[in-house]
């Protein structure tokens, strides 16, 4: 049984095979063949706010033939307290596969585990691994292989989203740089794990220079609010905007993994001169977690 929990442990072939199955299924779309999840119901189980992974994963089971149950976590008996492993075994006797987006990581892995029906991991406090995937295929799709290119994110450097770019570098063999106060730096233990050419810095003059794309990620995560004003005062300044992308190659693209807060990690114009782009990247999430489901159920 397969589950997509991380990029960490998603093998290369594997990966390379989703970004080339994600070319194919959205020339498809609309008339599509093959409906892999004929006669499925999968979960969709989410602790935390979600639009565009709910939408997307609701979209795509069903263009796959499959329906789906939303359950939010706080209207089910998880939210008071009933443990993720007798959660999971209820509903593994009862759908087909789950989408599950919470904090812990450990959690999507229990679940995984004790619900034995393929699980995919919709964010975690530690990977956003669907959003990598259509990330890259964003880029892939614009400017051909990542392999050998510059990805520099600037930021939050210790989210979830890095993490998961973090663990795709080594894989797919771009270089990644993260431009990140002190504070929000990825842990040496990651990187440790990882491998890969990883560039960690708190200049992010050096970090965009030359750069093949600038990425960024808000500068609160979910489940960080109570640290909002603290982190706003540290991340002050590590903000993707016209005199940052003027460091990076002309051609780059400035990607965002939305929700976007305009004056904070990106501002108000350099967001919209690349809506076309960022909202891209919001639509391939469908295409790439079409592609997900098909090599999960195969
Ligand atoms: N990028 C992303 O995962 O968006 P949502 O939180 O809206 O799902
Ligand atoms: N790092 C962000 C990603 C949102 C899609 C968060 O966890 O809130």
């Amino acid at each position: 049984m397969k589950h997509l929990l991380s990029i960490e442990n998603l093998a290369r072939t594997d990966m390379e095979k989703l970004l080339a199955d994600t070319v194919a299924i959205k020339k498809e779309r609309g008339r599509h063949l093959k409906h892999p999840l004929a006669g499925q119901i999968w979960a969709m189980l989410f602790s935390k706010a979600s639009t565009r992974t709910r939408v997307s994963f609701d979209v795509g089971i069903r263009e796959l033939g499959g329906q789906v149950i939303f359950l939010p976590a706080s209207e089910i008996q998880l939210g008071r307290g009933e443990p993720i492993k007798d959660t999971a075994r209820v509903l593994g006797r009862l759908v087909h596969g789950a989408v599950f987006r919470t904090f812990a990581q450990s959690d999507v892995e229990e679940f995984s585990r004790y619900a034995r029906i393929p699980t995919i991991n919709a964010l975690t406090d530690e990977e956003h691994p669907c959003q990598i995937m259509a990330d890259i295929f964003t880029f892939q799709e614009k400017r051909g292989p990542i392999r050998g290119k510059v990805v520099t994110f600037i930021g939050d450097g210790a989210c979830n989203v890095v993490n998961s770019w973090i663990f795709a570098a080594a894989k797919l063999d771009f270089e990644l740089r993260i431009a990140a106060p002190k504070a929000f730096q990825p842990s040496a233990a990651l990187l440790k794990r990882a491998g890969g050419k990883i560039v960690c810095t708190e200049d992010i003059s050096a970090a965009a220079s030359g750069a093949d794309v600038l990425y960024t990620d808000v500068w609160v995560s979910m489940g960080k609010e109570a640290e909002s004003a603290e982190r706003i005062k540290l991340l002050k300044g590590y903000q993707i905007n016209a005199s940052l992308v003027r460091l990076a190659k002309p051609n780059a693209l400035v990607m965002h993994c939305l929700p976007a807060y305009r004056g904070k990690e990106i501002d108000e114009a350099t967001f919209e001169a690349n809506a076309e782009t960022i909202f891209d990247e919001a639509e391939n999430r469908l295409h790439a977690q079409k592609a997900i489901l098909h090599w999960i159920v195969s």
